[in-house]
């Protein structure tokens, strides 16, 4: 299942927002509603809005595409600028927008009509990659997982969140696929319920045996033993390994290490920002207040409380075991480790 594809000159998304109860396609065919669609989290996931932003970048090409030259380059950054402002915390979206900024500019003094094919050319590659990608880390995450592993997971890290196949999901379906006998503890995520909503609905499609859990129930399984390690996904990771995901993950981290169970962050070497030194300086979103407040239509708090909805919080490095990536798996220390990736990546220190 494609989470976000390119059709008749048109960029069409799953509306997240509407499962578990319908499979609904949204059409885009203005740049402007692909932004409103990352923002509103029709589609969200950091791989996910890369993606799409690029694809973005292609609609807006292809309606600026009758401009003069001169126009057509300013127009072009218009619409970068207003993908860049519709979420703030997933870097895969600033790399994305990034690469497709560097195809224009190597490209500025072809016609316009040429520079939309290139910027297609591109975001089609980006999101092929994407799936490639989650591939391959599925077959190196997969090795950590023991035959009948308990697999606790936070947020919805699968198909919907990427391309498709996924990160930390794609891990649990590889392991599935090779046989392993896993089951997964699905944390609902409030305030939006990916886990719930997206995560239990892939886990089902794909026959995983997995249990939802509110999200306080995690503490307890793990006192227990019964959670084998944790997987899960990033929004973005510091050069010290510091991780941004999901508004509960910080929490997760801190009770596995309490408890002795590994702790594993999956993300493309897309989600690593090479310039980042640690996590404090990430930029954390914060939500509209009505996510916490109500659940759909309905009010489930009174309406004069004050309500901090942030969307993600920050991992220290030192909760996590292992960073796995499409290119390998990323042990401690990794100050020194990401940066040797970082040197082989972009060939500088
Ligand atoms: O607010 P969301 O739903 O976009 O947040 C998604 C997450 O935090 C995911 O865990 C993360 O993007 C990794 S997705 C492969």
């Amino acid at each position: 299942m494609r989470t976000v594809f390119w059709e008749q000159g048109e960029v069409v998304v799953i509306d997240q927002r509407r499962l578990p109860q319908t499979l609904e396609y949204k059409r885009c065919g203005d740049y402007r509603q692909v932004a409103a669609a990352i923002k509103d989290m029709l589609v969200r996931g950091a791989p996910a809005i890369g993606a799409t932003a690029a694809y973005g970048m292609a609609l807006a090409a292809k309606q600026h595409s009758g401009l003069d030259r001169r126009e057509f380059l300013l127009k072009m950054e218009e619409a970068s600028r207003a993908l860049a402002a519709t979420r703030p915390t997933a870097v895969n979206l600033f790399w994305a927008l990034k690469e497709i900024e560097r195809v224009i500019e190597l490209n500025s003094d072809k016609e316009p009509g040429e520079i939309y094919r290139m910027v297609l050319d591109t975001a089609e590659k980006i999101a092929g990659d994407d799936i490639q990608t989650n591939r391959k880390i599925g077959e190196y995450g997969s090795r950590l997982v023991p035959p009948g592993a308990n697999i606790l997971t936070h947020c919805n890290t699968g198909s919907l969140a990427t391309v498709e196949f996924g990160t930390a999901l794609g891990v649990i379906r590889a392991a599935h696929r090779q046989g392993k006998k896993i089951h997964v503890f699905v944390d609902e995520t409030r305030p939006r319920l990916q886990g719930a909503r997206l995560t239990a609905w892939e886990l089902v499609q794909d026959n995983i045996p997995a249990t939802l859990i509110p999200d306080s129930a995690s503490g307890m399984l793990m006192k227990d033993g019964r959670v084998d390690l944790v997987l899960v996904g990033a929004d973005r990771i510091a050069l010290n390994g510091d991780t941004a995901n999901k508004i509960g993950t910080y929490n997760v981290a801190v009770i596995a290490r309490e408890n002795h169970v590994p702790f594993y962050v999956v993300a493309p070497t897309t989600t690593i920002d090479f310039d980042l030194e640690n996590g404090d300086q990430i930029i954390i979103e914060e939500r509209d207040r009505r996510e916490v407040t109500h659940i759909d239509d309905m009010a489930v708090a009174p309406e004069g409380v004050g309500v901090f909805n942030p969307a993600f919080d920050v991992t220290p490095e030192k909760y996590i075991t292992a960073i796995i990536t499409e290119m390998g798996i990323i042990e401690r220390p990794f100050g020194e480790n990401l940066r040797r990736l970082k040197q082989k990546i972009k060939g500088e220190g």
